[in-house]
């Protein structure tokens, strides 16, 4: 039986291909640069491809309860995109010029992210979302990943 598409099981399918991808671009680091140069492009492209679908395919239906918490948690989700690409864009820059990179920050700061959003952002929209909406979500991600 194929399992029922949901929010977060998609966005979760998602974040699992680009850590493989980074998981590519580590393992080939240190004996084929030319591979590891390869996934990067690949995870880099991915990455902000994911990132654009969140913003303007998900995060625009997230409606935050009057609490001034979930007012908060788009704009702060907005934030960590603009700053992992900026260190995404710095490991780019390292690249041209050395081989001994360190993407620990970067790693860190993405599992945090990702975390979050799978434990507590998708899930909590999935549940406030009325049917038809998440219908719609739902569309434009599967429109998004596959385009
Ligand atoms: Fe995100
Ligand atoms: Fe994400």
């Amino acid at each position: 039986m194929e399992e029922t598409d949901t929010i977060t099981r998609l966005m979760e399918k998602s974040h699992q291909e680009l850590e493989e991808l980074l998981g590519k671009f580590k393992s080939n680091l240190l004996d084929n640069f030319e591979l590891a140069s390869e996934a990067f492009e690949e995870f880099k492209r991915e990455l902000e491809k994911h990132l654009s679908i969140e913003e303007n395919a998900i995060f625009k239906f997230f409606n935050p309860a009057k609490d001034e918490d979930y007012n908060k948690v788009v704009p702060d989700l907005m934030k960590e995109h603009d700053l992992l690409l900026e260190m995404l864009n710095n490991v780019n820059n390292d690249l041209a010029v050395k081989k001994d990179i360190d993407i620990s920050d970067f790693e860190k700061l993405l599992v945090k992210h990702k975390k979050f959003e799978e434990e507590f952002f998708y899930p909590k929209m999935e549940k406030d979302l009325e049917d038809f909406q998440r219908d719609i979500v739902i569309a434009r991600i599967k429109e998004g990943l596959f385009s």
